[in-house]
């Protein structure tokens, strides 16, 4: 788009030549317009710190944006899956410049993908729930990182017409950051389809459509969807952030997010947030081939009570989306196209902005009841019916006092999560632990291991995990106080959680799942499950913490009980009934309890140097190479400058974060050997575009 077409030249400027003439008129113009503009913003609601940004940049060099949609789509399949398709191509078609990226990790999303090149890209690098759910904020937050023009976020099934692109060219014009929502429709009404090649909408009998007639057509049986899950959002990217705060970590698609997403960005006034819904179609079809009444359990972002609802109503409420601060969207400045003309109206049907309607400067000022003015007027008021409405009643049925419960206990958690090999991953943490719980959480994921769980001592840490999607349940037998700073090596506190730990492994184990039991201080590098399985049957493979270099590897009490596997057999679950019993006898923590149970007072029962066989179980106990498991103590790894590229070198599985005294020091220590996988700020796992913040 040019300069003039924007700005249409004054009747009076017919004679003048372009070039000097008509910078000078155009800076002129934006004057006047400024005028303008302040003199109408006061009776808007939405405050606009600069009214100037309303002025268009340098249009010759912005050309067409590039574009990235984001989307989040369930597996392509089933109707679903047409629906999600038909969608996504009718994305693609709008323009060149339009690429996709398809956050999720079933692989049918791949298969479709691939189809379309490098245009679709599946990206799984965000965080999801146990049950595969992403996670809101960290979809926005990998859009943010997006190098293009223009993001959007969209529903996957949500398709677009070719409106959507001269909306987004118009809007790219404005020099300042802004944020665009669009309420959608939905209709079960779409007797349309592409062309093979995906570039004209035909009707059923096959002949071509133009986009109006396509609109006439929608717009007798297509009806606002009144639902927040489903519009689309859209903004520019220029280093300004869409808001101040920061995101709770929200489950994508279970309710709340959009609206309290959509109400911080307003709030943090960073950006100009309009609503265009009355210039973008944006369509939910319900059904593509048979005519069904919409029902509004189909529509679950509206209607689901899960828990998963309910988690992200108690974010909400957590992070105060309820609050006076509640933006009415009905009052957003909308853009809307009267003919072919683009304006910018407020609530009261009033032209906050017009670029092309600024050459007649007449109609500001009533000198010319032209024809033209009465159209617009009449055009205007036909966006008087709000496109908005925030079903409060879904919202009222719930309760976010009420406290957060998975639906799920340790018996059902593990068929769910268990691997092939009915192996599970256990982690046991408290409150104060939470931070280096979420770090070993997301190195796991990272590492795209998926079937640990984590039991939680104390009600902060099961409702902590539950909102980070982690598959968690509560010991009903844990020691109530536990949740303190100093529950380190040593300590009662400490005491109190080892023995929990041996207790709630033999718990798994008798019921029919070998266990890797690993402490949340200790960083994977890589899968070790594969390796610990080769030792066979009847053999726990546990961690030393001997750090003497020339001393064999099993003397007394070199068990470390924060690392074993122990395989669901009945040799290993004799063996830890005897450690659980011991421990209960004692005043120590559980590691002696272990080395004494299993090797023998002062080592009666070692074989060789890296073995004990405990002979009323036949259970063999080994000893993990320290080169592949090394203990915080070992050959001082934690002292080095580079700790992963050192543990890389030696072939290390794992490195333990221990004989070190203090949860701070512990923390220091990880973090500062960058072995650390969570960012606290964002309640989100460290993904590699964050590191590099570039992206798509
Ligand atoms: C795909 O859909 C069919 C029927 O709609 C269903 O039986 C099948 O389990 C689905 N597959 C997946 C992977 O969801
Ligand atoms: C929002 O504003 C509209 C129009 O100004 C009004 O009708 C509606 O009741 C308001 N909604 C809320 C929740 O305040
Ligand atoms: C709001 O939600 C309630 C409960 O789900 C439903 O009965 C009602 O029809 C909804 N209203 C609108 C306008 O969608
Ligand atoms: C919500 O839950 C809290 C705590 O369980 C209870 O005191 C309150 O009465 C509940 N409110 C409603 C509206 O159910
Ligand atoms: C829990 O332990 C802390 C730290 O030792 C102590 O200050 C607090 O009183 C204890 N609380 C209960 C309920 O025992
Ligand atoms: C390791 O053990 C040997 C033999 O018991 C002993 O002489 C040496 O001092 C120990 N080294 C350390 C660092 O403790
Ligand atoms: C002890 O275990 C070994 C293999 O782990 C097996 O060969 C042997 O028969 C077992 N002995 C008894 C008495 O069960």
């Amino acid at each position: 788009m040019t300069l003039s077409s924007l700005f249409p030249p004054f009747s009076f400027t017919k004679g003048l030549k372009l070039g000097i003439w008509s910078i000078w008129l155009s800076g002129f113009l934006l004057i006047c317009f400024s005028f303008y503009a302040t003199k109408l913003l006061p009776s808007v609601k939405v405050e606009i710190r600069k009214p100037s940004f309303l002025h268009p940049t340098n249009l010759a060099e912005k050309g067409s944006p590039s574009i990235t949609i984001f989307s989040a789509p369930n597996p392509f399949n089933g109707s679903v899956g047409k629906r999600q398709a038909l969608a996504v191509r009718s994305w693609l078609v709008l323009s060149p410049n339009i690429n996709v990226v398809l956050f999720g990790n079933d692989p049918s999303l791949q298969s479709f993908a691939s189809a379309f090149g490098s245009r679709v890209l599946v990206d799984s690098d965000i965080d999801f729930s146990f049950l595969n759910v992403p996670f809101f904020h960290s979809m926005v937050a990998r859009a943010e990182t997006s190098l293009s023009d223009i993001s959007v976020l969209i529903h996957p099934e949500t398709v677009l017409l070719p409106d959507f692109i001269s909306a987004v060219n118009h809007v790219h014009e404005l020099d300042h950051d802004w944020f665009l929502v669009a309420s959608s429709k939905r209709g079960s009404f779409f007797p349309f389809f592409l062309d093979e090649a995906g570039r004209r909408w035909l009707r059923k009998d096959g002949k071509p459509i133009s986009l109006r007639k396509l609109q006439e057509v929608l717009a007798q049986t297509w009806k606002w969807e009144y639902c927040k899950g489903r519009m689309l959002m859209a903004w520019n990217n220029r280093d300004v952030p869409l808001h101040m705060g920061v995101l709770p970590p929200f489950l994508y698609g279970k309710g709340l997010h959009n609206h309290w997403f959509i109400n911080e960005v307003y709030h943090s006034n960073y950006r100009f947030v309009f609503d265009a819904s009355w210039t973008i179609s944006n369509l939910h079809v319900h059904d593509l081939d048979d005519y069904e009444p919409i029902q509004s359990s189909t529509f679950p972002e509206c209607a689901k009570m899960a828990w998963e609802y309910n988690g992200n109503l108690h974010l909400a409420e957590l992070y105060g989306l309820f609050s006076s601060r509640e933006v009415n969207f009905s009052d957003f400045i909308k853009l809307v196209k009267c003919g072919k003309h683009f304006m910018f109206t407020n609530k009261d049907q009033n032209v906050v902005y017009s670029p092309e309607h600024l050459s007649s400067r007449s109609l500001w000022k009533g000198q010319v009841v032209s024809r033209r003015k009465n159209k617009i007027i009449a055009c205007l008021a036909g966006f008087s019916t709000p496109a908005w409405t925030i079903n409060y009643s879904i919202q009222s049925n719930t309760n976010a006092s009420k406290p957060l419960h998975l639906p799920y206990n340790l018996e059902t958690l593990l068929p769910i999560l268990a691997d092939q090999s009915k192996t599970v991953v256990l982690s046991v943490a408290g409150y104060s632990y939470k931070d280096m719980l979420m770090s070993w959480v997301c190195r796991l994921r990272h590492l795209k291991i998926n079937n640990f769980l984590v039991c939680a001592l104390d009600a902060e840490t099961y409702e902590f995990s539950v909102l980070q999607g982690i598959p968690v349940f509560r010991d009903s037998f844990a020691p109530r106080n536990i949740s303190f700073n100093d529950c380190h090596f040593g300590t009662k506190c400490f005491q109190k959680v080892t023995k929990t730990k041996s207790r709630l492994v033999l718990q798994i184990l008798k019921l029919g799942y070998n266990v890797l039991l690993s402490d949340v201080d200790v960083y994977w590098f890589r899968n070790p499950i594969p390796l610990l399985q080769t030792f066979g049957p009847a053999v726990l493979a546990a961690q030393s913490d001997e750090y003497n270099l020339t001393v064999p590897i099993n003397l007394p009490r070199r068990l470390n009980s924060g690392f074993y596997f122990a395989w669901s057999d009945s040799p290993t679950i004799a063996a830890l009934e005897r450690v659980v019993m011991h421990a209960m006898t004692t005043e120590l923590s559980e590691q002696p309890s272990f080395y004494d149970t299993l090797c023998g007072l002062d080592g009666s029962n070692r074989v060789g140097d890296d073995r004990c066989w405990e002979p009323r179980t036949n259970l063999t106990i080994q000893f993990l190479d320290r080169n592949l498991f090394p203990n915080g103590a070992y050959q001082n790894l934690w002292q080095e400058k580079n700790v992963r590229a050192t543990c890389a070198k030696k072939g290390c599985y794992v490195l333990h974060n221990n004989w070190i005294s203090g949860r701070k020091k512990k923390l220091e220590r990880q973090v500062h050997s960058r072995l650390w996988d969570y960012d606290v700020s964002s309640r989100m796992c460290l993904h590699r575009w964050q590191r590099t913040k570039a992206g798509a």
